[in-house]
Parts: structure tokens; C-alpha cells; sequence
């Protein structure tokens, strides 16, 4: 990016725990130099809006100043952002914003031509925060291909925080040892489509208690490995449960390999990557923890490499933590700057 280039112009679509979780991090973690949020479509009023960007239960408070400068915009660390109600996406008016990217976190939203009323309402380009119908122009898990963006791709993926977990570790295996088989359970807290207490909900497992209960929810990890890493489509099976936590989840990892492996060279060939292809995006820990430590990591996935087993000396197992708000939304705004050809903060790639 040049000297003078002016910041990419964002609105964000949806503005929950992934939408502010993008703000925060914005701010905190250097990309306000590249993107600015211009406006925030949120169907809460902006007095709860801003009360919210200011406390978070999970992330404590906001590092900054935010002030409802009058009814229609916020003022965050002294940006300007209008702040708009529009439940209908074939009403948005992103034109006289001039918005070049849209951040789409409502979860409302997982098809291309759902995405296309952002397009035909002004904005440049869409990022969504969830997997999508295949139909989107590219779906990139940083670190494994964002590499393929390319100028013309307007409706853009950002997978799920499972796959950004997890493909680029896979990668890493199956080229280093290759991978014939495999389950994977992620154990993920809870999230804001279950009930504190029993309530109705289409799902069955998801009309209980999410502070009661460990409740396996239906997962399309297979999918997004299919897609993305076609060699193991097929090959892999997966599992989610949500458990009685706030934030931060794991995945535990079991896969069959070709070749024969040692515990300590896979955490070994693992850390190096950390240090090299995926510095930022992978992590490893050789010290005791619990889900709690890792509230507030950017990083994608941080292997624990005391907990790496080899059975028979082909059965892999592992346990890889994320922090499933703060990482996935690091990556949201990676991504972002990417699609607009803008350095991530801290590197020299662009
Ligand atoms: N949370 C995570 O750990 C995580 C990680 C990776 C990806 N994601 C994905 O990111 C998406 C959002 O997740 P989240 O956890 O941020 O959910 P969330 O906290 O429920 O946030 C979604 C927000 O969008 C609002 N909204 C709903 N319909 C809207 C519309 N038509 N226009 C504008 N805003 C609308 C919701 O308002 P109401 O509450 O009033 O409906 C809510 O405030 C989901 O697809 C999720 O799968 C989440």
C-alpha cells in the first residue's frame, strides 16, 4: 500500500460477537491504518450498541473511547461510523457511504445470491463470516490459500473458525506424512442460537440449557475440508459439541497416517511452521493449560503439544485450541485487507 492510499471502507453487516469482535481488534491489533469501519447495520438501537462495543463479559473492556455522537452515528476512537437498522438486505444503501467492503456477520446470510443485495445496494465487495454456498468466488482459510484472491473475486468466505483451526495444520500433516483417515470432534463454548434455559428452537439438541449440558450440534467440517483440501475429501469425519464455556474451544484431532510417526518430530515439524509459514496464524504451547488462557489469542490454532499421542505409530491424536471469536475475527480483517491488496499489520506481504 502506498503512503497516500486512504483506508479501505467497511461496513459491518450484523454486529454480535464476531461484528464487534472486529472493531476491537481493528483497533487494537494495527489494521486502522488499512480499514475503517464507516458503518455498522445492526437491528439493536445504537444506545445498546455502544454500551455493548464498550463492555464485553468475555473481552473486558473496550481499549478506546466510544460516544454516540446523536442518533444515527458512533463515535469510536474519534471515527465517525453511521449506524443503520435495515433488517431487509435487498434495502441497503451502501452507495452513498461509498462502502468498499462488507463485512456480512448477521449469520443470517450463506449464499451468494443472498450476497449479491450488498453488490446491488453500493458496496465493492462482500466478506461473509461464515462458510457459504459453493456458488461465492473464493473461500480462504488464511495461511492455507489466500494466496488465490484475486482482484475480481466480489463474494468472499471466511470459512468457520473450525476450518481456520484446522486446514492449515492438516495441510502440514498430510504433506509431511500423509493422512488415509481421520475424526475430528470440535468442543466449542456456547454460542447465541442456544437458550441460558430450555426454550424452543428447530433444532432439538439446541432447545436445552447451554449452561447445563455438553450438546453435540450438527457440523459441516467435512464439507469445508472437502472443498478446500480435495485430496481428504472423503476421508474425514467430524463431530461438535458445545460446551458450558463462554469462549474458547478445541479441537481434538485423530487421524490415521501413512507413514510412520513420532509424537515429538510431529510437534517438532509443527513448531517449526509456527515459526515460518504460519507465524501469527498457528501456535504451539509445551506448558499446562486450560481453555481459559487462550481468552483473547488472534491466532488461528494453537497446537498443545503435551497432550500429541501416536498409537501403533500411525494413529495421530491431537488437541488444538482456538479462541473462536477473537482468532476467526483477526482473520475476518486479514482477509479483508488481502481482497483490498492491503498489508496485514506486522508484515511484508501484502
Ligand atoms: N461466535 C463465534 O465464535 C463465531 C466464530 C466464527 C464464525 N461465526 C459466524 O459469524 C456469524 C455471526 O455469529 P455471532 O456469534 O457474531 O452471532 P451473534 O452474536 O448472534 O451476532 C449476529 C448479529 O446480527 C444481528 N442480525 C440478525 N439479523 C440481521 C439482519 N438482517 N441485519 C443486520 N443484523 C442482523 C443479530 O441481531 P439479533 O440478535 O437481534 O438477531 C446479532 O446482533 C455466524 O454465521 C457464525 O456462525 C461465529
Amino acid at each position: 500500500m502506498s503512503e497516500s492510499a486512504q483506508p479501505v471502507r467497511i461496513a459491518i453487516n450484523g454486529f454480535g460477537r464476531i461484528g464487534r469482535c472486529i472493531v476491537r481488534a481493528l483497533y487494537e491489533n494495527g489494521y486502522r491504518d488499512q480499514l475503517q469501519v464507516v458503518a455498522i447495520n445492526e437491528l439493536a438501537d445504537i444506545e445498546t450498541i455502544s454500551y455493548m462495543l464498550r463492555y464485553d463479559s468475555t473481552h473486558g473492556r473496550f481499549p478506546g473511547k466510544v460516544e454516540v455522537a446523536d442518533e444515527r452515528h458512533l463515535l469510536v476512537n474519534g471515527d465517525r461510523i453511521c449506524v443503520r437498522h435495515e433488517a431487509d438486505t435487498a434495502r441497503h444503501d451502501w452507495a452513498s457511504l461509498n462502502v468498499d467492503l462488507v463485512l456480512e456477520c448477521s449469520g443470517q446470510i450463506k449464499t451468494r445470491s443472498e450476497c449479491e443485495s450488498h453488490l446491488n445496494g453500493g458496496a465493492g465487495k462482500v466478506l461473509i463470516s461464515n462458510p457459504a454456498d459453493s456458488a461465492v468466488d473464493n473461500t480462504i482459510i488464511f495461511g492455507l490459500n489466500h494466496h488465490t484472491l484475486t482482484a475480481d473475486q466480489r463474494i468472499v468466505s471466511n470459512g468457520s473458525c473450525s476450518t481456520n483451526c484446522l486446514l492449515p495444520l492438516l495441510t502440514l500433516l498430510d504433506n509431511e506424512y500423509g493422512i488415509d483417515a481421520g475424526v475430528t470432534t470440535t468442543i466449542h463454548s456456547a454460542m447465541n442460537d442456544q437458550p441460558v434455559i430450555d426454550a424452543y428452537h428447530s433444532d432439538l439438541r439446541r432447545t436445552r440449557s447451554a449452561v447445563q449440558s455438553i450438546i453435540p450440534v450438527d457440523t459441516s467440517l467435512p464439507l469445508g475440508i472437502a472443498r478446500l483440501m480435495p485430496q481428504l475429501a472423503g476421508k474425514i469425519e467430524s463431530l461438535h459439541v458445545r460446551v458450558p464455556t463462554i469462549n474458547v474451544s478445541a479441537l481434538d484431532i485423530s487421524l490415521q497416517l501413512r507413514s510412520e510417526a513420532r509424537a515429538g518430530d510431529i510437534n517438532d515439524m509443527l513448531q517449526a511452521a509456527t515459526a515460518g509459514s504460519l507465524a501469527g496464524i498457528l501456535g504451539m504451547t509445551r506448558e499446562a493449560h486450560a481453555s481459559i488462557d487462550f481468552n483473547h489469542d488472534p491466532r488461528s490454532g494453537i497446537v498443545d503439544a503435551t497432550q500429541t499421542r501416536v498409537s501403533g505409530g500411525k494413529l495421530l491424536k491431537m488437541l488444538v485450541w482456538f479462541d473462536n471469536e477473537w482468532g476467526f475475527a483477526n482473520r475476518m480483517l486479514d482477509t479483508a485487507c488481502t481482497m483490498m491488496s492491503r498489508q496485514r499489520p506486522g508484515t511484508a506481504d501484502s
